[in-house]
């Protein structure tokens, strides 16, 4: 795809999807849970904020910093010895936002089964050397999911500039 050239000629570049997408692996070691053997929520809110700003760094190649998680909904446990496995992905860009989709399964390492833990949406924000917002590349999308997420989560970066104006 050809970049657009914005007003005063300067080309915004784009990048593609898959080119930041990040899978992750970790194991649920005691330090991680609570006295029941399961993951600490907040253990999990940490994973899945490296997982998605890997995402966010690769597709910015700068500095991001984390604005702002949605809803986070834990949907199952992970257990103590627990595989946990994140994975994250660009889903829209603003001019200088983020928001990243990481979605996170627990696998038993006897049986291999996966459950679905938990989901989130993360914006980040890249950042220049003055810790001031700074342009991203547009997004590729290039298969039909991703073009969907592209449009679905542009709706939600604009939702949630509404509701911070308000
Ligand atoms: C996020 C931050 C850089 C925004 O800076 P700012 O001066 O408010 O900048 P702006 O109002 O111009 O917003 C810049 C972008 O961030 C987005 N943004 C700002 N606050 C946001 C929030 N709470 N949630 C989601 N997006 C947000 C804006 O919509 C804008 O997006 P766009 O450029 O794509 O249109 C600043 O608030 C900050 O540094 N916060 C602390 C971050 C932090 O310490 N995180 C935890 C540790 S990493």
């Amino acid at each position: 795809m050809k970049a657009k050239k914005k007003k005063g000629g300067h080309a915004r570049s784009g990048r593609t999807v898959r080119t930041s997408q990040v899978e992750m692996t970790q194991v649920v070691l005691p330090g991680d849970t609570n006295h029941h053997g399961t993951v600490f929520g907040g253990k999990v809110m940490q994973w899945i904020d490296i997982c998605g700003g890997v995402a966010a760094h690769r597709h910015a190649q700068s500095d991001v910093v984390t604005a702002s998680m949605d809803e986070l909904h834990f949907l199952a446990p992970a257990r103590l010895g627990d595989i946990v496995v994140l994975r994250s992905s660009v889903n829209a860009v603003g001019r200088s936002s983020m928001e990243v989709g990481v979605k996170i399964w627990s696998e038993s390492p006897e049986t291999g089964e996966r459950r679905h833990t938990a989901s989130a949406y993360v914006t980040f924000v890249s950042i220049d050397g003055k810790s001031r917002p700074r342009e991203v590349p547009n997004l590729i999308p290039e298969t039909p999911d991703e073009r969907r997420r592209l449009a679905e989560g542009t709706k939600r970066l604009a939702e949630r500039r509404l509701r911070r104006s308000r």
